[in-house]
């Protein structure tokens, strides 16, 4: 028997990276698995794909509804659908802010509501939430960004505390930087995307970047049964980017 037969699984951004990693481990590990996403057409089988907004709630509640009456239930439900952007304070106007904010928390917050009854109903209820090594180091460049995964890590907090006599738990991981077509973009949108890269593994201190696959395994232990006293923890998939200070190789 697998770690996590029998029970249902709902994956936002669940068609590309980190989500879609995310969601195959876990159907791999027995679970019946629907993605959420703007484009769904990456969630190929043994996925279910739905098409959904995150960033309109009408969209969110119908997505949500379709999934749940096609898993039959919802047990796990992983927050990971968002954005990127880049600059400092002056870079992003008011309507960047707003939307990144739209998408990175607030689309979070109406997943979650839409999906708290069926998850009040499961005996085996968490959440997992997509936060970034942006909510606990200050990166460059990266204002907008870290504000987002800055209120994700205490959205993660407030709920884990909301929801504990629920039995539900929650939690979070926060990745560092990792090889998915989000930073595949990023790069080839750089001056120069080799040197990019070289600068992107040189800032972890594994000296590589971390894997989808890497994520998706701590969202999976997070999910399961053996995280059963685990809420309200980030979980670091960083290669050591947070937690880690090395001298310079050969000093
Ligand atoms: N890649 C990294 O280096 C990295 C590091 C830390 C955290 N993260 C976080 O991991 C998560 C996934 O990132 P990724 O690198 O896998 O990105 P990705 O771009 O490969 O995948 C993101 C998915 O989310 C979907 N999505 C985007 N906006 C949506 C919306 N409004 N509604 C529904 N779906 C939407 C996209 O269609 C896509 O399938 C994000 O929350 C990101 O902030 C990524």
């Amino acid at each position: 028997m697998s770690e996590l037969d029998g029970l249902k699984a709902l994956v936002t951004g669940g068609a590309s990276g980190i989500g879609l990693a995310t969601a195959r481990l876990l159907a791999a590990r027995g679970a019946r698995v629907a993605v959420l996403d703007l484009d769904p057409s990456g969630a190929t089988e043994p996925l279910l794909g739905f098409k959904a907004d995150v960033s309109d709630d009408a969209s969110v509640r119908s997505g949500v509804a379709a999934a749940l009456e096609a898993l039959g239930g919802l047990d796990i439900l992983v927050n990971n659908a968002g954005i990127g952007a880049a600059g400092t304070v002056e870079d992003n106007d008011d309507d960047q802010w707003h939307r990144v904010l739209d998408v990175n928390v607030v689309g979070m917050v109406r997943v979650t509501r839409a999906a708290l009854p069926a998850l009040r109903a499961s005996a085996h209820a968490c959440v997992v939430n997509t936060c970034s090594i942006a909510a606990t180091a200050g990166l460059p460049q990266r204002a907008l960004y870290s504000a987002s995964k800055g209120a994700v890590l205490s959205l993660t907090l407030a709920m884990a505390a909301d929801h504990v006599r629920e039995g539900i738990r929650v939690n979070c991981v926060n990745p560092g930087t990792a090889d998915t077509p989000w930073v595949g973009r990023l790069l080839d949108a750089a001056d120069d995307p080799e040197a990019e890269r070289a600068a992107l593994n040189a800032r972890q201190p594994m000296g590589r970047l971390v894997s989808a696959d890497e994520v998706a395994a701590a969202v999976a232990y997070l999910a399961s049964p053996a995280a059963a006293s685990v809420t309200g923890a980030s979980l670091a998939v960083d290669g050591g980017m947070q937690g880690l200070r090395l001298r310079p190789v050969g000093q």
